[in-house]
């Protein structure tokens, strides 16, 4: 019922009567005042004023299941989302619970063994990240799963706006510094996949960094000095991914490319590629038409593609 009262001041911009919120929901008028009661004591800033009714001024920034999915325009993307207050980490969740419906999102305020990509760990502290991961069941190769991580980064890219850009093939980076990691895995047998889960984390209201990180991570706080709130970018990122997914799954690359080609830095720079142990130094001159990067070494053209490689700036982590 409280979700059905937040939902109503959510979809009013002016005050709204309790006898009509009464009447929309068939409970007494006590009772709204009780359920508006309870939404303040648990962060919504709700004023009221005589004759006039109660609005909706501000909401806390609390990941919940419901305020994700409520009015979310998506057919099947994050359309069922398992929420935690505390777990291990989000991918680890989603390979556990591989049964749940296709676009299940899991999504932890937490993660205490929070997974990054090469084996490192992901600092994932309470409260100031999105730490989520989506369950996706597509009839693919294995060989073109590594795609859906080129796709999670633009729907990324594109819901957190302007100063983001994509570091080839998938890190998230603002100016120099990165905010977002995706982590990609998968259960498939030779030619077919089972399950992917592809996992997201976003730097959002981090204040700082320790030493190590400082040198090359960011949140959205540290970048725009101002608090961000979770869901609407949780919201945004699986409105993003949806149609996106769905074309690739369709048509493959061909039609994503050129947009992810105008949000990726990486092309033109100076890059150190790790691949298969050994490091390669060249230019990033292109991505070809199935996101693999086109590097230009002093002797010759080699095509990395976006599966297990690591490429950092030759002057910088970009
Ligand atoms: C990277 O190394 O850049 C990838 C980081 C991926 C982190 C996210 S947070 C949600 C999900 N759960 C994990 O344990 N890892 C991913």
């Amino acid at each position: 019922m409280k979700q059905k009262i937040l939902d109503i001041l959510s979809n009013n911009n002016d005050y709204i009567s309790g006898e009509k919120i009464s009447e929309l929901l068939n409970i007494s008028r006590t009772a709204v005042w009780k359920h508006i009661k309870s939404l303040k004591n648990a962060g919504y800033e709700i004023v009221s004023v005589t004759n006039r009714g109660y609005k909706l001024v501000s909401s806390p920034d609390i990941l919940n299941a419901d305020l994700i999915k409520s009015g979310l325009k998506t057919d099947f993307i994050a359309q069922n989302v398992v929420y935690y207050d505390e777990t291990d980490s989000t991918n680890t969740q989603a390979k556990l619970h591989s049964d749940m419906p296709d676009g299940t999102l899991f999504i932890s305020e937490v993660q205490t063994v929070g997974k990054g990509r090469r084996g490192r760990s992901w600092s994932s502290p309470k409260g100031s990240g999105i730490w989520m991961s989506f369950l996706l069941k597509p009839s693919l190769l294995p060989s073109d799963v590594a795609q859906i991580t080129l796709i999670a980064g633009l729907a990324v890219c594109r819901a957190l706006g302007n100063n983001a850009k994509i570091k080839w093939p998938n890190d998230i980076v603002i100016g120099s510094k990165k905010v977002c990691g995706i982590l990609t895995e998968m259960s498939a047998e030779i030619n077919c996949v089972n399950y992917v889960v592809c996992g997201i984390g976003i730097n959002v209201n981090t204040v700082s960094f320790d030493e190590e990180l400082s040198e090359k991570a960011t949140s959205l706080f540290i970048e725009t000095g101002m608090h961000h709130k979770r869901v609407p970018i949780v919201r945004k990122i699986a409105e993003e991914f949806e149609p996106l997914y769905k074309e690739f799954l369709e048509s493959g690359m061909k039609n994503i490319i050129p947009a992810y080609r105008s949000e990726c830095i990486t092309i033109g720079r100076e890059v150190s590629v790790i691949y298969q142990n050994k490091t390669i130094n060249g230019k990033a001159i292109g991505i070809d038409n199935d996101g693999s990067l086109v590097v230009e070494t002093a002797d010759t053209t080699i095509i990395v593609s976006s599966g297990e490689v690591s490429v950092r700036g030759i002057y910088g982590y970009v």
